[in-house]
Formats: C-alpha cells, structure tokens, sequence
C-alpha cells in the first residue's frame, strides 16, 4: 500500500516536472494533437517531436516574396548550424543569373550544403549532384499581372525591353510587346514568362505550343514538392512547416524587399489580361499551381489551416513587438535607415525599396542572442549573403585547419552530407526525380563556362531541341 502511494506520488511529481520544463512544446503538441475537426493534424509528425528536415532546395523566383523565405531559411541555418551553398563572389549574390545554375557557380566553403535559396536558373540535372538526394524542392509563384507590374517597375531602367516604351508606359508595352521586346538581349527574361524562365523553362515558347506548356506544368510538378502561393504566403507556409516537421518558431517572418506604396500602381481593368496574355506560360503554371495548394489545404482542413495561420501570425507579431519596441516596425526608405546593414539595394532613382531600421534602444534589457535575431529577421538579402559567406568560411577553415590539406571535392563528384541524415519523415513525393534526356546540365548546350552575363548564345535557345514532351525545368 506505502509503496503503491510512494509509487503514485513519484509518477505526479514526474508528470509536473516534465510539464514544467517541456510547458511550451506539450501545449502545443496537446493543442495540436486533440484540436477537433482538424483530424488529418493528427496524422502529420508534430512538430518538435519528430526530427526536422533539414535538406532543402527553394528555387527563389523574381518579384515574389521569395526575399522573405530566403531569409526564414537563412535564419534557420543559422540556428541549426546547417551549410548554406552561397554564390562565389564573381557570381554576387545570385548564382551567376540569368546564366544556367550549374555547381561550379557554387563557394568551396560553402559545400557541402543542405540548404540553397540564392537566385539562380534552376537545373535540376546539376542541383541533383550538389544536393543530399533527399533534399525537398520549393519554390513560390506570384499571380502574372501583379507580378508583372512589379518586375516592370522594379527592372524599367535595367532592362532593355522596358527601357525602350515611351514614358514608361507598362499600357504602351501591353499594347505592342514585340515592337520593345528582343528574346535574346540582356535582361530580356524580366519582360515576359519570368517563372517559367527561372525555372529553366523557354520562356519564348509560342503560346500555341500547348503541349510544351502541358509537358512543363507537370515537370514542375514532378520535381518541387511544395509550391508556394505568394498571394496565400501563409497558408503556403503552413504546409510548408508540415512538410519538413519544423516548428512554428521557424517560419516566423517580417515582410522584406517593398516598394513604398508610391512606387506601386493599380492597373486599369483590361491590362491584367493582356498581361496574361504576353505571359501565358506563366499564367498556366500559376492557375494550376495556386488549384493544387488550395487542393492540399482542403484536405488538411479549413479550420485547421486557419487555426493554425491564426497562430502563425499571433507568434509574429509578439516576435516583431519585442523586436521593435513595443510596436510594430515603421516601414523605411533606404536614406532613412542608418545601419547600413538594413539598407536594401535599389533598383533606379524611380522606385523606392524599403526596409526597416531597429530602434536605437534595442540593447536594454535583451541578450545579445536576442538582438541578433530581430536584426537577421529584417536583414536585406545582400548583405545577409555576405554575413553567412563570412561566417561559413570561417567554420570551414576551422575545420579543415585540423586535417591534412585536402583540396575541396571537385563538383563533377557526388556529394556526401556531413550531416547525419534525417530519416524520411512521411514525405512520400521525396525522391530524386529521375535524369530527363534534354537537362540543360546534359544537353548539347550546357553551360560549364563562364560566358559574359547577357550573351545571347544559349539564353532560352539551348533548352528543347527535339521533343518537347521531356522538357526539363
Ligand atoms: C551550433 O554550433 C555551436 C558552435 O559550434 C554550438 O555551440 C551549438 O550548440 C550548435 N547548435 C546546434 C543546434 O547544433
Ligand atoms: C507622358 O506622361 C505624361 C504624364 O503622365 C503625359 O503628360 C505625357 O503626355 C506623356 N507623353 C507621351 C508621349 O505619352
Ligand atoms: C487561388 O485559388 C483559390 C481557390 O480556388 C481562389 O479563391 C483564389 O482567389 C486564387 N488566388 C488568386 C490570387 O487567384
Ligand atoms: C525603446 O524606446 C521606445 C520609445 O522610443 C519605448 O516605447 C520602448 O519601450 C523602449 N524599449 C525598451 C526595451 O526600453
């Protein structure tokens, strides 16, 4: 009988204890787990216990909110010590763009990787070889017209098809694309089918080409796991954070990389379907691909996604109070914000990108860790780039300090993780998609050498020769 008590009053003060000290994650996990109506939850991996997935490529698409993911995805590196391939310097912060992605473009200190997200051409046939073969691939679409606005605006005194329209009239353009736009000049892949450019697509494919679109649509498809929805950026992150079992704390985000309202304009009623129009494999991919997140969301359950969006954005903006003070930030232009660190880059004296400055009292009353993380939360990507490079390096050198001199591993072999690698947690479409015959990394055309920036050798040329059925992204 004592020993029966003695046995019941350990088991109470065990329980007490473990909730004491696991409070946050067994509320949540409990929250999750009994919530009603929310019954596929319960079959997903709950977070903090299952192992995170740590292999992650995010293809990061123009003009899309991909800013804002690259630095969540920074910053989760950075918290779980994971390698972040990174661009060499002669490539600046994207991998050498519009050129094709191939892994020579890639810094030796930053290999080998588990995360990439910079800017690039996406090439499946190399990412495979440089990336774990249980990397999941994301990337985020953006709806054509708000996009293409955006891109004409941010790009107007970059690219040549833009710079030629009198008065910088996107209406002038829409009205005749192909007395402004050249395919095979520099720049040219910000006036029209940018996605399907970024995603090693043609993005001069004839419209009437149906089953070229068809045949890319379902590559896509094949290859990235999760497509994000920058017009449903939180919903997306959602699936995105039951895909890879991470917790909330890690797809908490400030909004990066805006024009100032007075940048923006709203377009008149029948340009969004000329729009459409001039970038009609753009549009296909996005229709299809906004279908099939709201497919997925249905079947996680409405409530459930709202209930969880609800939290997403609760955890945030706790997050952005304690970082600024009590409020939450003032939107900024660059001559405005004195760290030089948070000064995004601006694209022409005509649109202002703006950012954030941490308030001057940031130091009272918070760690150094603290500080850290709301100055990473709203670090523009340039600058993050050259943080992380630095950092990387460091470790490398580190480490290969105390081995025998060895030259880094030449791209052309197949890469270990150092890692120990996640078992794979219930992500059934993980696998490495299969070699596709016309790979801009295999094909006639593939780029291993620096060519200059602009060529127009190879650009949207080399991609489909044959067949356009196996069309590789
Ligand atoms: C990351 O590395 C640092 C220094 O080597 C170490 O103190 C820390 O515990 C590591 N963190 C994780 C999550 O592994
Ligand atoms: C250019 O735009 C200005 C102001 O919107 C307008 O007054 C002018 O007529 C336009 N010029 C041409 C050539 O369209
Ligand atoms: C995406 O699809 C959903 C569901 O069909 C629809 O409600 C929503 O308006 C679409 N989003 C955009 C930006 O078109
Ligand atoms: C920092 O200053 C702002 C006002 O300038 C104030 O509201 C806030 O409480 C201060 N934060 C700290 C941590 O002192």
């Amino acid at each position: 009988m004592i020993q029966k008590k003695i046995f019941l009053a350990f088991v109470v003060i065990s329980t007490v204890s473990l909730l004491l000290h696991h409070g946050g994650h067994l509320e949540s996990w409990t929250m999750e787990a009994f919530y009603l109506g929310c019954p596929s939850l319960r079959s997903h991996p709950s977070p903090g216990l299952e192992p995170k997935h740590t292999h992650v490529a995010f293809l990061k698409t123009h003009k899309t909110a991909s800013t804002t993911m690259q630095n969540l995805l920074f910053r989760f590196a950075e918290r779980n010590n994971l390698t972040v391939a990174l661009p060499v310097q002669s490539c600046t912060h994207q991998f050498c763009y519009p050129r094709t992605f191939t892994s020579h473009f890639v810094h030796p200190h930053t290999l080998p990787p588990s995360i990439i997200t910079n800017h690039m051409r996406f090439n499946r046939a190399e990412l495979q070889r440089l990336m774990p073969t249980d990397t999941v691939y994301i990337t985020i679409l953006r709806e054509p017209s708000s996009m293409f606005e955006s891109l004409f605006s941010y790009y107007n005194q970059y690219c040549q098809s833009f710079k030629r329209v009198p008065n910088s009239s996107l209406e002038a353009f829409l009205e005749d694309p192909w007395s402004y736009y050249r395919p095979n000049e520099k720049d040219s892949m910000y006036a029209r089918n940018t996605l399907t450019f970024d995603l090693g697509g043609d993005k001069d494919r004839p419209p009437a080409d149906a089953g070229y679109a068809q045949a890319f649509v379902a590559e896509v498809e094949r290859v990235f796991t999760l497509v994000m929805i920058a017009e449903h950026f939180d919903e997306s992150l959602v699936l995105l954070r039951h895909l890879l079992s991470w917790d909330l704390d890690d797809v908490l985000y400030v909004k990066l990389n805006m024009r100032t309202p007075g940048s923006k304009r709203s377009l008149s009623p029948d340009l969004p379907a000329k729009i459409r129009q001039w970038n009609a494999l753009d549009a296909r991919l996005y229709d299809h691909f906004n279908a099939s997140l709201w497919q997925q969301l249905s079947a996680m359950g409405p409530a459930c996604v709202a209930r969880e969006v609800r939290l997403l954005r609760k955890a945030q903006e706790r997050l952005v109070r304690s970082c600024f003070g009590g409020r939450m930030p003032q939107l900024r232009s660059a001559a405005q914000i004195k760290n030089k660190d948070l000064r995004p880059w601006q694209p022409s004296a005509k649109v202002d990108i703006v950012g954030y400055d941490l308030p001057a009292n940031l130091s009272q009353g918070r760690s150094s860790q603290a500080q850290e993380l709301c100055l990473k939360l709203i670090m523009p990507e340039v600058q993050y780039t050259q943080v992380l490079l630095r950092s990387q390096s460091l470790r490398y050198r580190r480490n290969y300090q105390q081995r025998p001199p060895q030259r880094p591993q030449p791209p052309e072999q197949p890469m270990r993780s150092p890692l120990p690698r996640h078992q794979q947690v219930g992500l059934h479409r993980i696998q490495p998609p299969a070699a596709s015959p016309l790979g801009p990394g295999s094909g006639p055309g593939s780029t291993t050498t620096p060519r200059p920036a602009g060529g127009t050798q190879g650009r949207g040329t080399k991609l489909v020769q044959g067949s356009s059925q196996t069309e590789s992204l």
